[in-house]
């Protein structure tokens, strides 16, 4: 695919947690990055620690749940290096509530930040890549989109490696690569309310990384979940005991 050093990378939901970590560790290996999400504040810490590194990064302030919010973000994004040819969608939300308590907003935004942007931000980017004949699209699932535990949020990382997966066998042969990444448990701000130990999100961006220079179908991160991933799918029967009692 190229030299990290020679790329210009978009990385979405990057004012923290995996995407902060991902964009890090980009612009550490030469990258010029474009960080992108909703808190201005965090960003331009995100930009300062990478470009007082040496590193060359810019933020862009954007709400992936808002359609015109995503235009401009891809159209600003390509104006910053004059093209994007690695795109890391990464942001996300997660909830793991009780089916009957969500409420329909709540399953909109997840559907909207989780699945549906992903999607709207690859179309916008995805024609300039296919002109250049070249790009990289990384889309950041979960195990939870191979093990059904969290209805709304596991819908749509199903969903997302639905879509990344047929668009890698859409654009075999094209020069532009899409690769998927499944975290476990990773210590971000998302996952705070858990007590057990869980590894930090650097494993996830040195997947990320990996991918960008070497694309591959899908990466499970830590690897130690392909189990309960194989599992779900010879036996899922042992997945539904292991995670509790029937409800009455
Ligand atoms: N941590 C885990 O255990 C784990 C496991 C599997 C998969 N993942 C996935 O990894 C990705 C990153 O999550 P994380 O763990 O790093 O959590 P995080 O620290 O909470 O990061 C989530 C990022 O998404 C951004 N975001 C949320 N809504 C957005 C919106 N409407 N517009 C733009 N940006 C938005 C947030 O930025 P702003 O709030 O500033 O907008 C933040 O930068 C998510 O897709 C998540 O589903 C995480």
């Amino acid at each position: 695919m190229g030299k990290l050093d020679e790329m210009v990378a978009l990385v979405t939901g990057a004012s923290s947690g995996i995407g902060a970590t991902t964009a890090r560790e980009l612009a550490g290996r030469g990258a010029r990055v474009i960080l992108a999400a909703r808190r201005a504040d965090r960003l331009a810490e995100q930009v300062a620690a990478i470009t007082s590194a040496g590193g060359q990064a810019v933020a862009i302030e954007a709400d992936v749940a808002d359609t015109a919010s995503l235009e401009r973000l891809a159209r600003e994004a390509v104006a910053v290096y004059g093209r994007v040819d690695a795109l890391i969608n990464n942001a996300g939300i997660g909830s793991a509530k009780r089916f009957e308590i969500v409420d329909e907003a709540d399953i909109e935004r997840m559907v909207s930040v989780n699945l549906l942007a992903p999607m709207l931000l690859t179309r916008l980017l995805l024609p300039g890549m296919l002109e250049r004949k070249r790009g990289v699209i990384v889309c950041v699932a979960s195990v939870a989109g191979h093990v059904a535990t969290e209805t709304v949020y596991s819908a749509t990382k199903f969903g997302v490696r639905g879509f990344a997966l047929s668009l890698r066998r859409e654009l075999r042969g094209t020069g532009v690569h899409v690769s998927v990444v499944s975290p476990g448990f990773i210590r971000t701000d998302l996952t705070a309310w858990r007590r057990a130990p869980m590894p930090g999100p650097e494993v996830v961006a040195t997947a990320i990384a990996g991918l960008l220079t070497h694309p591959r179908r899908e990466v499970v991160v830590p690897a130690s979940y392909h189990g309960a991933i194989a599992v779900e799918r010879l036996a899922p029967w042992v997945v539904d005991r292991a995670l509790g009692r029937p409800r009455r």
